[in-house]
């Protein structure tokens, strides 16, 4: 298959693997290009931006397949060293960002100085075109189903794909709820020139978080995940667990006089407890609703290779056969 997103960034399939605290090491992204999509590193898990660098350098022992880098601008409790972070990846040669948060306008002359491609997450329209308009090179839409941060305006991507595909003129990957071919199908039906995938990826061989967050993910339904911090205007969908409902009932208790404080110890600073140590009663941790279609712990090539097959059997298939009478 192949769309703007495959061009773009040079890669085989149109699946990318969207950044995630404390899960996007090397081996994950590695594990995911050399599948054939497209591998990305979570910037800010690592802890300095020496520690990036040694990363992506990891990175490229483990791969000769291009990866990319997430660097999240969102409200952090101390502001990283962006600047930092962002001479490492130029200097290891990474030549794909994917940015999220904030605008990234400030950072885009130095990134586009070095060759860097920027495809930046979006949740609405009207942040994907400003994202076009200041000159990133692609969009990812993160529908209301996503895991993560899915923005304040609950937009699901039924709706939300079409609507970009209506506005944008640069290539976009749908993002959020996204675990199997004929999703995959569906998404480029809508408009998109590829997928990306969060918690599907999660569940695989590679991804090297604790055996307890990948038996979570395969226990969940499509009905275990809560949205939280929607009162901080910071909404992110998570797990539930016992940490997130009682996160939940201190909301509604402090109604619009909540502060960060009130539940800091339950947000912050949890994923490394979950995903590294298994801690699953940790705190809260971001989940997608796809957890519900999610039964398997693949590898990413059989992931990727079976989502691709099926994805042209559809194709060739019912969606042909529908045409015929
Ligand atoms: C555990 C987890 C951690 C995440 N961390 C980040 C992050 O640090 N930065 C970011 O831009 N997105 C982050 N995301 C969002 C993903 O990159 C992706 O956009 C999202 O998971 C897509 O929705 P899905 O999980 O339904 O596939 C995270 C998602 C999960 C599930």
């Amino acid at each position: 298959m192949q769309t703007r997103i495959t061009e773009l960034f040079g890669i085989k399939y149109p699946i990318i693997q969207g950044g995630m605290h404390y899960v996007g090491f090397a081996e994950l992204a590695a594990a995911v290009s050399n599948a054939g999509g497209l591998g990305i590193i979570t910037g800010l898990t690592q802890k300095t931006p020496a520690d990036l660098a040694n990363e992506i350098a990891r990175c490229k022992d483990m791969t000769d397949k291009p990866f990319g880098v997430n660097l999240t601008f969102l409200p952090t409790f101390e502001e990283p060293p962006y600047d930092g972070y962002i001479e490492a990846i130029i200097a290891g040669g990474v030549k794909i960002v994917e940015t999220a948060g904030r605008n990234p306008e400030p950072y885009l002359p130095v990134l586009k100085d070095a060759g860097v491609k920027v495809i930046h997450k979006c949740t609405s329209v009207r942040h994907s075109l400003k994202a076009e308009k200041i000159g990133c090179d692609a969009v990812s839409v993160d529908g209301f189903e996503c895991g993560g941060h899915p923005g304040e305006d609950d937009i699901p991507n039924m709706i939300l794909l079409p609507r970009a595909a209506q506005e944008l003129s640069i290539p976009f990957v749908a993002s959020g709820g996204i675990g199997n071919a004929k999703q995959l199908v569906a998404a480029i039906a809508l408009g998109a020139d590829g997928i990306n995938m969060g918690t599907r990826f999660i569940a695989t061989q590679e991804a090297p978080v604790h055996q307890n967050v990948k038996d979570a993910i395969l226990a969940a339904t499509e009905l275990d995940t809560r949205l939280i911090m929607r009162p901080l205007r910071n909404t992110e969908r998570v797990l539930t667990n016992p940490a997130v409902e009682k996160v939940i009932d201190i909301e509604r208790e402090k109604g619009s006089d909540i502060k960060i404080d009130d539940i800091y110890d339950l947000v912050a600073g949890i994923f490394p407890k979950v995903m590294l140590d298994g801690d699953m009663a940790a705190g809260a941790w971001s989940c997608g609703m796809v957890a519900g279609l999610i039964n398997d712990v693949p590898t990413c090539q059989d992931l990727l290779d079976g989502m691709m097959g099926e994805a042209q059997d559809i194709i060739r298939g019912k969606l042909s056969a529908a045409l015929l009478d």
